[in-house]
């Protein structure tokens, strides 16, 4: 045996020596990898753009949750009015995709012209039907119509096709969200007969019809209502009426959805650090739970560059607690938050 042939022998020997060790330190290498990705860092305030490089246009919208994937719908506000609406998704709420305007104002439905305000879209996944629904505030250039439109797919991704658009049982309708609770029934809220009440209507169980509606709030001038429940309690922030600018926003607890909502009391900054309620994001790990309150920082400085602020927010005995991380590291995975 040459010298070299020597040589190679004692590496392949050295080599099946250390093949587990090697395994090892890949598998914890792998691990550390898996770990660092798991944290994605979110920066409040600045512009999120998507994986092709485009600014996220997703105002006034929601997140819905499957199989570790976050689907983000909201306001295409590229060219400020009539917005249509844009899919994304992510598995870190970091980097996101772009699936694509599934309701296009004027196409979706030609029937309705291309005058149309698509504002707020909420996406829900049907348990009855397997369906996709969105229902969104459905408006007219000055705001007089104060109807709903209501869409669904089969397909997260569409098409969606309108299921039906109008006054939700004859009733003015404007800004809204959604809330499913924990036995699967949906509801849609919104700013009711000319700003004055929120309405709380019922939906059917495919969730593309309104049943009944309660009216909460009544004469309180309340929008921007974003429902969440923790255990028992049902915890409700909302805005005053002041258009694009910021307002102070307030909780109301109950035990009930329909009846003993509380006073309001005023949550966060005097402005709600410069944004508007979208929705409160619930993310669950085992028995943890982290909330993140979704706002628009609308005219940022105009409204195509409005911005998505997320922030988490600590709902605990009938109160929140809602401070501003700028900047701050989330893990999605394991519903961690850290700075
Ligand atoms: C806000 C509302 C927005 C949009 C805007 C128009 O109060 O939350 O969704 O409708 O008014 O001025």
């Amino acid at each position: 045996m040459d010298k070299d042939t020597a040589h190679l022998v004692l590496t392949k020997k050295q080599y099946r020596m250390k093949t587990p060790h090697i395994l090892l330190l890949l598998l914890v290498l792998c691990q550390t990898v898996t770990a660092q990705t798991d944290w994605s860092q979110i920066r409040n305030g600045q512009p999120w753009y998507d994986t092709q490089g485009n600014v996220v246009q997703a105002h006034g919208g929601n997140f819905l949750i499957e199989d570790g994937t976050v689907y983000m719908v909201g306001e295409d506000r590229t060219h400020s009015w009539y917005p249509d609406v844009n899919l994304y998704h992510s598995r870190d709420m970091q980097v996101w995709e772009y699936d694509g305007k599934i309701i296009q104002n004027g196409v979706t439905t030609p029937e309705l012209g291309t005058t149309r305000m698509i504002e707020r879209p909420k996406l829900m996944h049907c348990p009855k039907t397997g369906r996709y629904v969105i229902w969104c505030h459905y408006e007219a250039s000055d705001y007089s119509a104060s109807e709903v439109a209501v869409f669904s797919s089969a397909s997260v991704t569409g098409p969606y096709r309108l299921e039906w658009s109008g006054r939700p049982l004859g009733i003015k309708s404007r800004d809204c969200n959604v809330f499913v609770d924990d036995d699967g029934t949906a509801y849609f809220i919104s700013t009711i007969q000319e700003n004055q009440h929120l309405g709380l209507f019922r939906l059917s169980d495919d969730y593309l019809r309104p049943l009944e509606c309660t009216v909460l709030m009544r004469g309180l001038r309340r929008e921007a209502p974003a429902i969440v429940r923790v255990d028992s309690l049902y915890y409700m922030l909302s805005s005053a009426c002041t258009g694009w600018d910021p307002n102070q926003c307030m909780l109301s607890v109950s035990r009930s959805l329909t009846q003993g909502w509380s006073p309001l009391t005023p949550v966060g900054d005097r402005i709600a650090y410069d944004t508007q309620a979208s929705g409160i994001l619930t993310l669950r790990r085992g028995k943890r739970t982290l909330h993140l309150y979704v706002g628009d920082r609308w005219k940022d400085p105009d409204l195509p560059q409005s911005k998505i602020i997320i922030t988490p927010i600590t709902l605990r005995d009938g109160r929140c607690h809602f401070p501003y991380m700028k900047t701050y590291r989330l893990n999605l995975r394991k519903a961690l938050v850290k700075p």
